[in-house]
């Protein structure tokens, strides 16, 4: 069985995020099949294309634990129907300076949790743009717009019914298909 290290992008900054609680559900569901390595983002500045030319060190080091992953997975919430800046703002500064794009190639995939009945399927929407436009290789399905329960998932990443952990079981199972299919022949 190959194991694979994911890149990690949490979308949300905030301490008790489900979309937090949502990503360690998947990791262990994933077992011996993947390490998380989580990407921080909140000490990335904001990006500014007067930096291209002295990166922040900051966003080297994202940079680096990208290139160093087999494959990338956003798990974020849905902000006023997009994704959160702090996320935006992250991924564009892995994708400069031109010619210097951390993302291009990777195997990725998108998932989010909101307490909304449209569970984040807006902002994982721009987000597939985003992907494409930096050169990620974005899962086309399944799409996983998760409505969010109180209970359903424990900060540790317990999952509490069974009908939730065989759908983000599926998710990962496919991801890893996905991500298999994506390997250079
Ligand atoms: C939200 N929220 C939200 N929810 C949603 O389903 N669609 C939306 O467009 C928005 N918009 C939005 C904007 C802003 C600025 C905030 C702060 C929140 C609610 C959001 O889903 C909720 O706060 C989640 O708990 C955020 O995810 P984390 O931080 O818990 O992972």
């Amino acid at each position: 069985m190959s194991h694979y290290k994911i890149a990690v992008f949490v979308g949300s900054l905030r301490k008790e995020s489900i979309n937090r609680r949502l990503a360690h559900a998947l990791e262990k569901l994933a077992g011996d099949q993947a390490s998380f390595d989580y990407i921080r983002i909140d000490d990335i500045p904001l990006y500014n294309q007067d930096h291209d030319s002295q990166f922040p060190a900051q966003g080297t080091r994202m940079k680096h634990q990208v290139a160093a992953a087999d494959a990338v997975l956003f798990v974020t919430p849905e902000y006023n129907r997009s994704i959160p800046g702090v996320l935006k703002s992250a991924i564009d500064t892995g994708s400069r300076p031109h010619g210097d794009n951390a993302f291009q190639g990777k195997p990725a995939a998108v998932i989010g949790t909101s307490f909304g009945s449209a569970g984040t399927a807006m902002a994982q929407q721009h987000l597939r743009n985003v992907m494409v436009a930096v050169g990620l290789a974005a899962m086309p399905r399944p799409e996983a717009f998760v409505q969010f329960k109180e209970g359903m998932i424990e900060a540790d990443g317990s999952v509490a019914s069974e009908g939730t952990q065989k759908f983000l079981q599926g998710f990962m199972d496919a991801f890893f298909d996905w991500i298999r299919t994506q390997q250079p022949k």
